[in-house]
C-alpha cells in the first residue's frame, strides 16, 4: 500500500460520504475541499445529539435543558479560543460565517475608528468577503483602499506592501492562504510593519485554520475571521477573534435580544463580551458542531494534516506536469512549501465549466468559476478557472483518476472546439 495515503486511509472511515456502504456515491471523488469541507461522523453525531436531546435556547432559561445547551455552547467557545491560542473565550464572537465576521469589523470598528482619507491595505488575491465590506466602508467614510500586488510567481509582493504602507494606513486586511492561488502569505512580517505604522491587522484564516496550526500570538494580528464549514464543522457558523481591549472599545454591530444589559424606550446598554456582539438566538447546534470539528482536527493533529497535504500537493503538481495545455496559477510547491493543497488552472480556449462538467460526469467534483476572486481573475485576464482542492482525506488514487479524466476531458474539448 502507498505510504503516502496512510493518514487518508485512517481518516476516510470517519466520513460517511467516503464510506463504501454508500452505493450511489461510493465512487465519488470529492476534490472541492476548499469550497467546503466534508463532515466526519463525530461532528454529525454531536450536532444530531444536540438537536435530539439538548435543544434549548441558551443564556435564558432557568431550566436544566437550557443550562445544558448553554454549557455545550460555551464549551464550544472555549474550544475555539484554545484552538487559536486566544487569551480568553470572551474574545470569540460567534457569527454566521467568516463573511459576517469581517463585516462586523468593517461596521463596528470601521465606522467608529476610521475617517476621511484613512487608508486600508488589501491585496489583489482577496476573496470578495474581504473586499466588498471594505469597499462599502470606504464609500461610507471616504477612506482609500490600496491593493498589494502579486509577483510573477504568484506570491504576495512584499516590496509593494512596504512601498504602500504609510502613516494614513489604519488597517491591513489579508487572507492567510489564497483560495485560488494557494499562496500562503507572510503574516508575521506584515504585522510587524503594520504595527510599526500604528495600523491593525485582520487575518482571513478561512483557508488555513484546518490545514496548519494557528497561533494568534505568534502571527501578531488583531482580528481573525474563520468559518466552521471550512474546518469540518456545520454551515451557518463562523467566528471573529479580536483582542479583548479592541472588542471592548467597539460599539455593537447588530441590535436585539441577548446583546443588551438594560433596555428602556429610548436607550439601551450592552451586555459584556462576547454577548455584546451576538444579537438574537445564535446558531447553537452549529457552534457546538464546530467545537466537535475542532476537537476532531486536533485529534488527528494539525501537523499530521499539514504533512499529508504537503505530500499530496507535491504529488498533484507532479502528475499535472503531464497534462498538456494547462496553466496553473500560484506558486509551485518547490517555490513555496507551505502553499495550500490545491491547484487552480486554465486551458486556453476551453471554458473551465466544460472541464468541470465533464469531470462531474465521471463522478469527480472540482470547482470552476471565479472562486469569489473576480479582481484576481481580471488581473490574470481570465473570466474563470478550474480548481482542484485536497484535504487530509485525499489519496494518490484520487489524484491519479482526476488527472487521467482531466487529460481525456481536455482532449475531447480540444477535438470538438
Ligand atoms: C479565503 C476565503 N475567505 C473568505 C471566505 C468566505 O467564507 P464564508 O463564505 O464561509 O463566509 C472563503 C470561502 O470560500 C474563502 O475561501
Amino acid at each position: 500500500m502507498n505510504k503516502l495515503n496512510n493518514l487518508a486511509n485512517i481518516t476516510r472511515k470517519d466520513f460517511p460520504l467516503f464510506s463504501s456502504q454508500r452505493d450511489v456515491v461510493s465512487n465519488l471523488i470529492y476534490l472541492d475541499h476548499a469550497a467546503t469541507s466534508q463532515k466526519p461522523i463525530q461532528v454529525i453525531k454531536k450536532l444530531s445529539n444536540y438537536y435530539k436531546y439538548e435543544n434549548a435556547n441558551v443564556h435564558r432559561g432557568a431550566h436544566q435543558l437550557s443550562a445544558k445547551a448553554t454549557e455545550e455552547f460555551e464549551q464550544a467557545r472555549k474550544i475555539t479560543s484554545e484552538f487559536i491560542n486566544a487569551k480568553s473565550s470572551k474574545e470569540i464572537i460567534f457569527t454566521r460565517n467568516a463573511t459576517e465576521a469581517i463585516n462586523l469589523v468593517a461596521y463596528s470598528w470601521g465606522n467608529s475608528e476610521l475617517k476621511e482619507d484613512d487608508e486600508i491595505i488589501l491585496s489583489l488575491m482577496e476573496h470578495h468577503s474581504n473586499l466588498v465590506p471594505w469597499q462599502l466602508l470606504a464609500k461610507r467614510k471616504g477612506c482609500k483602499l490600496r491593493y498589494i500586488g502579486i509577483t510573477d510567481e504568484g506570491l504576495l509582493d512584499f516590496d509593494d506592501f512596504c512601498n504602500q504602507i504609510n502613516d494614513r494606513t489604519k488597517l491591513v486586511s489579508l487572507l492567510h492562504i489564497s483560495n485560488t492561488l494557494g499562496t500562503c502569505n507572510p503574516i508575521q512580517k506584515i504585522s510587524k510593519i503594520a504595527h510599526d505604522y500604528g495600523a491593525l491587522v485582520l487575518l482571513d484564516a478561512c483557508q488555513s485554520l484546518a490545514h496548519q496550526s494557528i497561533d494568534i500570538d505568534s502571527l501578531n494580528i488583531d482580528f481573525l475571521a474563520g468559518s466552521s464549514h471550512k474546518i469540518c464543522g456545520p454551515t451557518g457558523c463562523g467566528f471573529l477573534w479580536a483582542h479583548e481591549n479592541i472588542l471592548e472599545s467597539m460599539p455593537p454591530f447588530l441590535g436585539g435580544g441577548e446583546m443588551i444589559q438594560d433596555v428602556s424606550l429610548f436607550e439601551s446598554s450592552w451586555s459584556d463580551l462576547p454577548f455584546k456582539f451576538e444579537a438574537g438566538t445564535p446558531a447553537i447546534g452549529e457552534a457546538i458542531g464546530m467545537g466537535a470539528a475542532i476537537n476532531y482536527l486536533q485529534s488527528i493533529g494539525l501537523n499530521n494534516i499539514q504533512m499529508h497535504e504537503r505530500e499530496m500537493t507535491k504529488y498533484l503538481f507532479n502528475q499535472l506536469q503531464d497534462v498538456k495545455g494547462i496553466n496553473i496559477l500560484g506558486p509551485s510547491p518547490e517555490k513555496q512549501e507551505n502553499r495550500a493543497a490545491l491547484a487552480t488552472f486554465y486551458v486556453k480556449n476551453i471554458h473551465s465549466n466544460d472541464i468541470a462538467e465533464l469531470l462531474d460526469s465521471k463522478n469527480i467534483c472540482i470547482r470552476s468559476g471565479h472562486h469569489c476572486c473576480q479582481p484576481l481573475h481580471k488581473y490574470y485576464k481570465l473570466t474563470s478557472s478550474a480548481r482542484v482542492s485536497l484535504s487530509f482525506t485525499s489519496t494518490t488514487d484520487e489524484i491519479d483518476l482526476f488527472v487521467e479524466e482531466l487529460k481525456s476531458a481536455i482532449n475531447f474539448l480540444k477535438s470538438n472546439s
